[in-house]
């Protein structure tokens, strides 16, 4: 017998995005916070560099919003990016008022008179990323949750995976959730539901994400019947630790931003052969050329070099990546660090607008699962936890006056599982997990070719057919519903690159170099949209 829970809002997600919306809401209502795993085990506590905001008196969100946009290689949407940079400095100042301790200057007497260190990243033109040392999510992470387990209102479920949203005629109210401890799995009806699972770089065999991120509230909105777009915009992000015994570990660009160099084998240092900025240029310029430079020298890394820095500075300013890299036996005050890129962000996602609604009455979408126009067709360094903070706000002020005017859930059917069994093939779970993650970095990574998009569309649909029938047969469990949802999830991304006869930004194919004269978003209808061909409301 499934059980059934009954709350004003679900949030199904406890990254900055989820934490940040729950604490926004209204006190007065009834709030379900989920996470698939332990609450910190998202991108968000893993994020080192910072969050983007116009905090010095110098900088100005003209400077920070045109950054973006020409980060985003013409594809932003003008309105996102002037709301959320315009939005950055209030986040800031309710972040601090939560509790988070960023970094301040250290060369100012007295600390009330201090002003925020901020350092530096790709694509910016000014210093502006605030930070906690090299682990802001961190710092971010567990101040909202102390906040979110002590709200009185916010009941907090872990290890409980959302396998598909209730659609009940036009309106979402609720969804089905595994409970992990005793695999059973119960309703979870409310007013309002919020997709707040962030990313799916888990699609590709090396990644900077943790496991879990794999794409989850993107596949189940989908299926939903609400529009994805710019799926072909997987950020890879340049600088990913090489030693056989990292697994994903990030250094962040912050050490670039505070001089580090890019280097060959050699010890040649490369990237003003590919742009002025050198190894500040943004993100896909740069895993671009270390890709290129690898293929050409069949090297199996490069190297970033920061060992100019004082030993101090880099103990202060960078403890995470000089205590990781130690234990790898890799002093990063005197020799430099193998780094590789690795698939880091998805810059597109769940069609939002600027109160994160989608085209589903009732469902919302935030942070990193969805495609509110920011990033365009590349995230700048540091936007996407503001754009967490910011849009957190602003679907949070419109839940708060949309909710009165929602009717109660109607009574959804529980769960039904009388023709499952329990499975006795589980090896089939981790193969196409295998398979999947290798033909995506093989075929749909950093350059792409027709030929290739082909090949890995053909073998996505024919394990897509494979897990469906096993999804029909057997009981679901954790590996089998993100199995499901990172192959729904490729298929969208290689649909969006096949579509793309062009290369800007992120997507760069060997079969369309140039850049169309005209910047469009990839906008995919799932066939249950209500939407189908209406204007792109995105357009930029
Ligand atoms: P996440 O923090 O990823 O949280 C997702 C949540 O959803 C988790 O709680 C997960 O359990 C839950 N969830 C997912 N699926 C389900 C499901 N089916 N059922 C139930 N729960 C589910 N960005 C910056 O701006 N600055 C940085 O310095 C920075 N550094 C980064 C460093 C690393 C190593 C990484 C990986 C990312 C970094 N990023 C950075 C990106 C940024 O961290 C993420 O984009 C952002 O934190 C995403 O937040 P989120 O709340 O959307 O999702
Ligand atoms: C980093 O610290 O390099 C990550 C920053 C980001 O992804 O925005």
């Amino acid at each position: 017998m499934s059980t059934r829970q009954q709350h004003d809002v679900l949030i199904i997600g406890s990254g900055a995005a989820g934490l940040s919306l729950a604490l926004h809401l209204p006190q007065h209502y009834r709030v379900a916070l989920l996470s698939k795993a332990d609450l910190n085990q998202g991108s968000t506590y893993w994020a080192q560099g910072g969050m983007a905001a116009v905090l010095h008196n110098r900088d100005t969100v003209d400077s920070h919003v045109s950054d973006t946009l020409q980060a985003g290689a013409g594809l932003c949407s003008r309105e996102a990016v002037e709301f959320t940079v315009r939005n950055s400095k209030r986040c800031v100042e309710w972040l601090v008022a939560q509790g988070v301790d960023f970094d301040l200057r250290e060369d100012q007497p007295g600390p009330e008179n201090r002003e925020f260190h901020l350092t530096m990243e790709g694509g910016h033109s000014h210093r502006r990323i605030i930070h906690s040392a090299d682990r802001t999510g961190r710092a971010i992470s567990e101040v909202l949750t102390e906040r979110a387990v002590a709200a009185g209102n916010i009941e907090i479920f872990t290890h409980r995976v959302a396998v598909d949203l209730v659609v009940r005629g036009e309106r979402c109210q609720g969804a089905y959730i595994l409970d992990e401890r005793n695999e059973r799995v119960e309703l979870f009806q409310a007013r309002t539901v919020v997709l707040a699972t962030g990313g799916a770089s888990k699609a590709y065999l090396y990644t900077s994400n943790p496991d879990g991120a794999s794409g989850d509230g993107i596949a189940m909105a989908w299926r939903a019947g609400c529009r994805v777009a710019n799926m072909e915009f997987n950020q890879f992000h340049p600088t990913c630790l090489y030693h056989p015994k990292a697994k994903s570990f990030l250094i962040t660009e912050a050490i670039r931003g505070e001089g580090g160099k890019l280097l060959l084998p050699d010890g040649q240092r490369f990237m003003e052969r590919f742009d002025p900025r050198g190894e500040l240029a943004p993100r896909d310029i740069v895993a671009r050329a270390i890709d290129h430079e690898m293929k050409r020298l069949g090297a199996d890394c490069v190297f970033l070099d920061i060992s100019h820095q004082p030993r101090e500075f880099l103990q202060s300013h960078f403890p995470t990546v000089m205590s990781r890299c130690a234990e790898l036996g890799i002093d990063i005050s005197k020799e430099p660090i193998p780094v590789v890129p690795a698939a880091h962000y998805t810059c597109g996602g769940i069609v939002v607008d600027t109160s994160g609604r989608t085209d589903l009455e009732g469902l919302y979408a935030i942070g990193e699962a969805s495609s509110t126009g920011l990033h365009g067709a590349n995230r700048m360094a540091s936007n996407s936890l503001l754009e967490c903070i910011v849009y957190a706000e602003s679907a949070a002020a419109h839940i708060a006056t949309n909710l009165q005017h929602l009717a109660a859930p109607d009574q959804a059917p529980p769960w039904d599982e009388s023709q499952v069994t329990d499975s006795d093939e589980d090896v089939v779970i981790s193969h196409n997990w295998d398979e999947l993650r290798r033909f995506m970095w093989d075929y749909v990574g950093i350059v792409r070719t027709n030929k290739r998009l082909q090949r890995a569309l053909h073998r996505v649909q024919l394990l897509q057919a494979e897990i469906a029938e096993y999804y029909g047969n057997y009981k679901v469990s954790n590996d089998l519903l993100e199995l499901r949802n990172l192959a729904m999830v490729a298929e969208l991304m290689i649909r969006c690159a096949i579509s793309r006869k062009e290369s800007r930004g992120l997507h760069y194919t060997l079969d369309y170099p140039e850049l169309l004269p005209e910047a469009r978003n990839t906008v995919l209808y799932p066939e249950n949209s209500m939407l189908q061909g209406e204007p792109d409301p995105q357009s930029a």
